[in-house]
């Protein structure tokens, strides 16, 4: 495919770029049916290394409702799993599909893939990042408040990737967007870097810190995930125990603005890294946010696939 684009990072899209993906998600959840044929007869493989409900099965309801074709694999059902590299796979899957979604461990195997690979490469999550849970974010957000520009955002926990991701995204949107997280369990300081020269740009700000309060006061937004990402289930305890002092609590809602919304990627573990009361009370905007992940990765897909 001449001048084929992959979605690796957010850090991938221009800002114009991502409010465009934006703008088309928001016209596809508005009118569904004029998109039935959008990626008509194209074929889409997705392969997860690892577990996933709502990437999964999004991704496979997004390509079918736009007139594509699904082919859903776990690694250990390819060769992949019995050691033929992710570039030679991504050789010969080019020749069958017009796109590749990969959830996968290091972001190196995304980077090979989508260089091994003739069609468009998509990140269904990786260890450093998640860009298509932070398109449905935006999404989610833009709805309840009506614009992005100027929005603090406060992430509290793990910086992950699912933090990586949001970091980016609010940079390029001209987010205030302040992580709050453990010595030793801050996000990458390059994605802290890169987000702030991105944020000299656009108008936003990028603000790493241990404290809490500095990161939740005035916020409209509050974010969590869980303590240990998929891998890390055998440092559960120990995590639990140094992020307890980050839980998204009734505490942190307090210290946010009145009207602030209360998000989570998903799956949450209830009263570890997010009270139940917070989850299910009245900021909590989870379900619409994960119910968005379908319509901008189907402006996501019906952009790549031209
Ligand atoms: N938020 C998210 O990516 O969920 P899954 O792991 O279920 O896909």
């Amino acid at each position: 495919m001449p001048n084929k684009r992959d979605f690796l990072s957010v850090d991938d899209l221009s800002p114009a770029e991502l409010v465009g993906l934006l703008d088309e998600a928001d016209e596809i959840k508005a009118r569904p049916e004029a998109f039935a044929e959008r990626i008509a007869g194209r074929q889409v493989l997705l392969i997860f290394e690892k577990p996933s409900t709502r990437t999964r099965v999004s991704f496979e309801v997004a390509v079918t409702s736009m007139g594509g074709h699904a082919l859903v694999l776990r690694s250990d059902e390819l060769q992949l799993g019995r050691g033929e590299t992710i570039g030679d796979t991504g050789r010969v899957l080019s020749g069958y599909a017009d796109a590749i979604v990969l959830r996968t461990f290091g972001q190196d195997r995304l980077e090979l893939l989508a260089e091994a690979a003739a069609v468009p490469v998509v990140n269904a999550l990786s260890d450093f990042s998640h860009p298509c849970q932070a398109l449905a974010d935006l999404q989610s957000i833009r709805e309840q408040k009506g614009t992005l520009e100027g929005l603090a955002l406060a992430y509290l926990g793990d910086g992950n990737n699912v933090a990586h991701s949001l970091m980016f995204a609010g940079a390029k949107v001209g987010m205030d967007v302040r992580v709050a997280s453990p010595p030793g369990y801050e996000p990458s300081a390059q994605v802290a870097e890169r987000s702030s020269l991105i944020g000299a740009e656009t108008g936003g700000r990028t603000t790493v810190t241990n404290v809490v309060a500095e990161a939740a006061s005035g916020a409209d937004v509050l974010y969590t995930d869980v303590w240990a990402s998929m891998g890390q289930e055998s440092q559960s305890g120990e995590r639990a125990e140094i992020l307890a002092h980050y839980r998204l609590d009734g505490d942190a809602v307090d210290l946010a603005k009145e009207d602030v919304i209360v998000m989570h990627c998903l799956p949450a573990h209830r009263d570890e890294e997010i009270a139940a009361e917070v989850l299910d009370g009245p900021h909590s905007v989870v379900w619409d946010q994960a119910a968005n992940r379908l319509h901008t990765q189907k402006a996501l897909l019906a952009w790549l696939l031209g």
